[in-house]
């Protein structure tokens, strides 16, 4: 068998230009420094739904779920992650790997998680390995359409849509686990979100965890408050907000890590696969597959998208456990 460095580098090259060059490659999205680059691109990406002053879609009126952000997304990506198919092509696996690493570190109880704000379902999916019974909620009527057809083989998983959560039927004997991959940075409103975070944490049973990998910014306010300008979409809460809220609600966050993301904190497999001559041809030729099949093998053979220490990150997976007496 070949040593998977010889594989890598086969298929990647050295891999050696520095990480520091990865920016200026998105100098078409945001031609200005590494901040106003994030915020420039969330912004133009994200246009769409703060012109129109667009709210999250649990906001809406489910009858008019079909003009609302998320459904348009949907519509037009087949998805609800990254517009830039190159950057959701690693981003998706990334986060799915990430998370299925840590649901496989769980012990205890495993009967039944929620995938809060499950998008086209692929971690409602994931969860189904690991939960006797998966709920995989998102208010958007066309996202959750297409996530029944996605994974209409998985039995247990039950799709359910309702315009909030407030409005959702859940387990009566309690949760094991709720899951939220960028879900609760999209919901804007203050009171709102508590009021999310007290019915989630009240559905949990003591003991019982919220994983969430979300924005959650590093102490320097200025960083977080650059991000949220002109930005209709996202908190871009920092972290010490985001402890504060979730201990509020009983939740204390017992393990935090920087997770990568390919503006501010790239990993060098994301590097790899982006300047990656073999994924690059793909590419070229439309054959998304093995573009896919590029950052699958990267992701799964360098591992290296966390990190345990202070790192200047925006995103964070913050695993968070449900007190006694909470
Ligand atoms: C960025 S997508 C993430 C989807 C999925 N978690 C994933 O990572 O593939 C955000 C999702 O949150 C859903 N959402 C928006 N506001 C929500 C709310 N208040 N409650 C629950 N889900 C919400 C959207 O419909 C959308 O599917």
């Amino acid at each position: 068998m070949l040593a998977p460095s010889l594989v890598l580098s086969t298929l990647y090259g050295s891999g050696h230009e520095s990480s520091g060059g990865g920016l200026s490659r998105y100098a078409i999205l945001a031609p200005d420094g590494a901040q106003d680059h994030f915020a420039a691109m969330t912004t133009r990406v994200y246009a769409r739904g703060s012109a129109e002053g667009a709210p999250p879609c649990a906001q809406q009126d489910p009858e008019e779920a079909g003009v609302d952000f998320w459904t348009e997304r949907v519509r037009r990506y087949g998805h609800t992650g990254w517009c830039d198919p190159v950057i959701y092509d690693f981003e998706q696996r990334a986060r799915l790997y990430t998370v299925a690493r840590r649901l496989a570190t769980y012990a205890g109880q495993k009967d039944v998680a929620l995938d809060f704000g499950t998008g086209t379902g692929d971690f409602a999916r994931l969860l189904a390995c690991h939960y006797r019974r998966v709920v995989a909620f998102d208010p958007c009527v066309e996202v959750v359409d297409l996530a029944r057809r996605k994974h209409a083989g998985v039995a247990n998983i039950e799709f359910r849509q309702a315009p909030s959560v407030a409005q959702l039927d859940l387990a009566d004997e309690g949760l094991d686990l709720i899951l939220s991959v960028t879900v609760l940075d999209h919901i804007l409103d203050d009171s709102e979100l508590d009021e999310t975070l007290a019915r989630l944490a009240r559905k949990l049973k003591p003991g019982g965890r919220l994983l969430a990998l979300e924005y959650a910014v590093n102490a320097d306010e200025s960083a977080a408050l650059a991000l949220r300008k002109g930005n209709a979409y996202q908190r871009f809460s920092p972290l010490g907000e985001w402890r504060e809220r979730l201990g509020r609600h009983g939740l204390s966050v017992e393990r935090l890590t920087s997770f990568h993301d390919p503006y501010h904190n790239p990993a060098p497999s994301w590097e790899r696969y982006r300047k990656s001559l073999v994924r690059r041809a793909a590419h070229r030729l439309g054959w998304r597959a093995v573009e896919g099949l590029c950052a699958q093998l990267l992701i799964l053979s360098l591992r290296d998208l966390e990190w345990a220490g202070e790192r200047p990150s925006l995103l964070k997976l913050m695993d968070c456990r449900k007190g006694a007496g909470a």
